[in-house]
Parts: C-alpha cells; structure tokens; sequence
C-alpha cells in the first residue's frame, strides 16, 4: 500500500490515523456486527456519534450554547441559496463581500430573494487579493457575507470584517477549523466537510440562535427551514460522513486543537511561499498580504514548464497539484491533514526542479 503527498483541493487528503479507524471499525462498529452505514440514524450509537461531533466543534470553536449546530447536505452550494431564503426577504438588503468564484455564485442566489449590496469587489483584479477592513456596509443590511479563504486563487482573510454589529455570515469552506477564529462576531459559519473536516457529503452548519429568531419564517420549504433542523434530526442525514467528521473533530482536537493547526498551517505556507518569494521563476498568484496560508497558488515562467511540473511531481508521489481549471497554473492545498512532511517534499522537489530548468 502507498499513500501519496496528496494536495487536492477537495475532497482532499484526510489523516491517515483517521482512515486507519474507520478501516478497523468498517465492518463491526462498536460490537453491532454491522457498519455505521448499516444502522438507523435514530439509533443509540449513530445518536451518540452525532452528539460527539456536536460537542467537539463547540470545545474547538468555544461555541456556547447561543449557537445551534446542523449537518446537513447539499454542500456549501446549497447553503447559497438557504441562507438568502432563510435570512433575507424582498425589499430587504444583504451585503456580500466579493472575493472569489464562490463569491460569485454566492451572490447569484441572494438576488433572487432580495437585494444584493457588494461593498467590495476585487474581480477586476482577477480576484487576487481581500480587502482591508473598512467598508461601506448598507446600514440595516440582514447580513454581511463573506468567504474566508478563496479556495481557487489562493487568499484569505487574515481575520473576521469589521461590520459594525452586523451579523457575519462565513463561507468557511477552505479554512474552517484551520485557526481559531472569534465566534462573537458571527451570526453563521458553514462549511463543506470536504476540505478540513471529513469526507464530501455534509455540510456544516453554525447558527447564533438570536440571528436566526429574526429570520425570515414565510414560506419557507420544511426541509429548507434552519428551524427544522435545531432541535432534532429531522431527516435521514449523511449518516457516514458524519461518522467520518466525528473521527477528524476528535483528532484535531488530539493534536492540540486550532492554535495547533494554526502554527502548523503558518508553518507549512511559509515553507512554500518563501521558496517562491526566492527568485523570478515561481511566481505567486495572490497579492502577498492576502496570501491563504490553505490554498497556494503560483505559476512558472510557461505553461509548458507548469506542464513538465504537474508530470515530474507525479513521479514523485506530488499529485493534484494543478491550479484550478478557471486559472490554471499550481496549486497546493495544504489543510490541516496535510502533513509537514508532504510540504516538505514538495519544497525540495520545488528547489531541484528549478536549478534544473531555471
Ligand atoms: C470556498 C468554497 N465555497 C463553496 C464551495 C462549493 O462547495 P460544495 O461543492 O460543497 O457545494 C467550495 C468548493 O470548492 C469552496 O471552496
């Protein structure tokens, strides 16, 4: 068996002492004689499985109980469209910070709900960089939205926007439980499982109970109310990819939590970047203070050359490196399971490959 230095964007590399539970627990979880795949989502374990999850994203997060917690499915996609039918109605007003593609589509399904303020947009400049703290937000805006780290071109907000008390809601997809973050400032966080958290097929969602007592309640699909969802399972859920976040949340929290993961992150993206801020041969893509210590991207002197990489890191065991099909050019994405190690290695092929070609 080997395990490759994997840095796909996602559904991306998870720990290998995590597969290595599920492996062992695949065919009889826990005495059952059966797989968590194989057991009712009302049973006594699958509850329990659920409950642990729960708890371990409030102890890494530092939620109270003023925040409810959903797994829920459809991806972050969906939660585009959720969050807008939820939280806002015609006439009113929600402010999307515009930082990436997801940004975008984002913002394409808050309008047909209501209207769409974009206090800041850097498209112009091929997205490459995040803004700086002052913006001019609409004054009763429902929301202010944002995505914290902008998985395809590589940036990320260095810490929360300043919205003047109004409620934050964080695309936090790409970089969720990679640092600690401070929840106060957030009405809602959701995310993908399928970067930093676990396998694809559940979506994590954070709300604060006062920000969703003042949603919008009309007309609102049952299956689609965040309302629905607070107080019980409502539905069958991703039963397994719960289970699966379930191991990661309790292994993140083994390694010594989010200060842990952040030092590590910082760590990982200073190797890789210092090794491109060496000469004119790579080239970072995001502008340097808006740099995503999750996602790095840089390009070379040709795509030929990008070409002869992408092949020549595959012989090394480097793989899914290339940059995201909208920008081209490589792409690493170092979340939290990827080891230091992986990084390492691509540093030294980074260094040989260009003595040779440089
Ligand atoms: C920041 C961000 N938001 C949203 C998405 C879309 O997520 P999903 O495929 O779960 O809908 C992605 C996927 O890469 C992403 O990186």
């Amino acid at each position: 068996m080997k395990r490759v230095h994997n840095f796909s964007a996602g559904p991306a590399t998870l720990p290998t002492e995590v597969l290595e539970t599920a492996k062992e627990e695949i065919l009889d979880y826990k005495g059952l004689g059966a797989s968590v795949m194989e057991i009712s989502h009302r049973s006594p374990e699958y509850t329990q499985i659920d409950a642990e999850a729960k708890e371990s994203l409030k102890r890494l997060l530092g939620l109270n109980d003023d925040f409810h917690i959903m797994f829920l499915q459809g991806g972050a996609s969906g939660q585009f469209m959720q969050i807008p039918f939820n939280f806002l109605s015609e006439g009113q007003t929600a402010d999307y910070i515009s930082t990436g593609r997801w940004s975008v589509k984002a913002i394409k399904e808050a309008k047909l709900f209501g209207n769409v303020h974009v206090p800041f947009s850097s498209e112009d400049d091929n997205f490459t960089h995040v803004p700086g703290n002052k913006l001019d937000y609409t004054e009763d805006a429902a929301y202010v939205h944002f995505t914290s780290n902008n998985t395809v071109v590589g940036t990320q907000f260095p810490s929360e926007p300043e919205t003047n008390g109004i409620p934050l809601v964080c695309d936090a997809s790409s970089d969720i439980l990679s640092r600690p973050v401070d929840v106060d400032k957030y009405g809602m966080i959701y995310a993908g499982a399928q970067k930093n958290l676990g396998p694809a097929g559940v979506t994590i969602v954070i709300i604060r109970k006062d920000f969703l007592a003042g949603a919008n309640k009309k007309n609102i699909p049952t299956l689609l109310d965040y309302n629905t969802h607070t107080q019980k399972i409502f539905n069958t859920p991703p039963s397994y990819p719960v289970y699966m976040v379930n191991l990661v949340l309790k292994w993140i929290e083994g390694k010594g939590g989010l200060p842990f993961f952040q030092e590590l992150n910082t760590k990982k993206a200073n190797l890789i970047y210092s090794t491109i801020d060496e000469d004119d041969f790579y080239r970072g893509t995001a502008q340097v203070d808006s740099r995503s210590k999750m996602n790095i991207t840089f390009r070379l002197p040709s795509e030929e050359l990008e070409q002869t990489f992408l092949e020549d890191a595959k012989k090394h065991d480097l793989v899914a490196l290339k940059g995201h099909r909208s920008v081209g050019g490589i792409r690493a994405s170092i979340y939290n399971a990827c080891e230091l190690e992986s990084v390492e290695t691509l540093v030294s092929f980074m260094n040989d490959f260009r003595s040779k070609k440089g």
